[in-house]
């Protein structure tokens, strides 16, 4: 008998298969008992008729629990009504294993209960759902870059310094050398690398010490950071709005199902086609006073201010120029007017804030040695990044998109926590393995 994922369906209509997986839901009127299958690939309604079947099998079917791991066999029927468009005409059942008493039930959990029991309620269908389109963007990012001519290039995960200011620096002993820090963003090596390779990106975790308990902020997180040698601020900026459009209308045709299946509003994401508006800084802050909000000039503009900027669009906007003070150091200054930073943020609607920040990069030797100095970095930590000011600088810039930010805001979730497998916060390091007491260590839980 052949055997089969739920997706495969459609080719084997009219033939006798088996399929794998764990039982999902199950009821009963009668003579028929049904059968919800997930295989991780779909969900099938298996139909148990019992004149069809022997006394054991059917009574089987009533004694699993919900999450039991099954094996069933039967006849492949498009059935229009069914969620996918097919049904079992079941006949065998083989329990693998019996589960009871599964802690995740089709009633309503507290979060904290969700969290708790992460490595379970992966298997519900909504984390189904944003795990499939978290694993597309990821591939669309991958597409996007290297059908333009970007070359992969994996930056160090332990690094000496700081790229995104000291305060966010998870330390590491490291043997005699002293201490390590995990990196904050793949940035500066990305900056050796688009001068060895003209355009690169990185792409992969990136770590930062926050205190932040928002809903945007993780411990761990995702970043795909590109960087373009001979670009401006201009060209990064079409760089950015082309590669997010590029995500989401793949998401939209790619994803549909699952985009279903998390009740998102679509048409707000239809909206996000190019070009984005391009909002200067002080065009930000008269907007905010214009709704009464008290800010100041020179101040970052985060959280709630974002979001009332962003509301007067109807898709993501690129905020540019911020005041030079509240910037990186390794940000170029506009040469005609250096209070400010040739720096963008993509700021996405509906409230979600920004999820793209980048710049053009200092490029001349002695500002970039003014700027070390300025925010108080140790200059020998980063000769080697001011060789690449000494040998053959060119203007070049580059972006870095948070992954988790971007699924959040495509699948229209309240907070980051679902974005990742497996999030990492300032408040929460359980259900896995736990550090610091009881448990398996890091590597001991899932
Ligand atoms: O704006 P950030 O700090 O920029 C950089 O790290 C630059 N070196 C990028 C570059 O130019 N190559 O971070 C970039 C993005 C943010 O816009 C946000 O989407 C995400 O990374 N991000 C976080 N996501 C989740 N949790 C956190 N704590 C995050 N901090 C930043
Ligand atoms: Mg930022």
């Amino acid at each position: 008998m052949q055997k089969i994922r739920i997706s495969d369906l459609g080719n084997f209509v009219g033939q006798e298969v088996t399929l794998q997986g764990w039982l999902f839901n199950k009821r009963s009127s009668g003579k028929i008992k049904f059968i919800i299958l997930r295989d991780g690939s779909g969900y099938l309604q298996c139909v148990y008729f019992k004149g069809n079947l022997t006394e054991e099998v059917f009574d089987k079917a009533d004694k699993i629990g919900q999450e039991s791991s099954i094996e069933v066999t039967g006849k492949v029927k498009a059935e229009p009504r069914a969620p996918g468009g097919f049904e079992l005409d079941a006949t065998g059942l083989t329990v693998i294993s019996d589960a009871h008493d599964y802690p995740i039930t089709p009633k309503d959990h507290g979060i904290e209960f969700l969290l708790d029991n992460r490595h379970l309620w992966l298997r519900s269908s909504k984390q189904v759902a944003i795990m499939k389109i978290r694993h597309r963007i990821v591939k669309a990012i991958r597409d996007f870059f290297d059908e333009r001519g970007f070359t992969l290039m994996d930056p160090p995960i332990l690094t000496p310094s700081a790229c995104e200011g000291t305060s966010t620096l998870f330390e590491t002993p490291y043997f005699d050398l002293g201490n390590a820090y995990l990196t904050q963003s793949g940035q500066l090596y990305a900056e050796a690398g688009a001068m060895a390779l003209g355009k690169v990106y990185t792409f992969g975790p990136t770590f930062r010490a926050e205190k932040s308990k928002t809903r945007r902020h993780l411990t761990e997180f995702w970043m795909v950071e590109p960087e373009v040698a001979f670009n401006d601020l201009n060209d990064n900026m079409d760089l950015a709005e082309e590669f997010l459009e590029y995500i989401v209308q793949t998401i939209l045709t790619e994803r549909a199902d699952e985009l279903k299946v998390l009740e998102r509003d679509i048409t707000k994401l239809q909206n996000v086609k190019r070009p984005f508006p391009r909002v200067h800084y002080d065009e930000a802050v008269e907007i905010l006073k214009k709704n009464g909000i008290d800010f100041k000039w020179g101040d970052d503009i985060t959280g709630a201010d974002e979001t009332i900027v962003s509301a007067q669009y109807d898709r993501p906007i690129m905020v540019h120029h911020y005041p030079a003070e509240i910037k990186a150091f390794y940000m170029k200054r506009d040469p005609n007017a250096p209070k400010y930073a040739l720096a963008v943020d993509v700021l996405a609607p509906e409230g979600y804030g920004e999820i793209i920040g980048g710049s053009q990069r200092e490029d001349n030797l002695d500002f970039l040695l003014e700027r070390i100095k300025e925010h108080n970095l140790p200059q020998s930590a980063f000769e080697w990044y001011l060789d690449l000011r000494r040998f053959g600088s060119v203007p070049h810039s580059g972006f870095g998109l948070g992954l988790e930010r971007t699924v959040s805001w495509i699948c229209g979730l309240d907070h980051l926590r679902e974005a990742i497998p497996f999030p990492r916060m300032i408040y929460r390091n359980t259900p896995w393995g736990g550090w610091g007491g009881g448990g398996g260590g890091v590597g001991g839980g899932p």
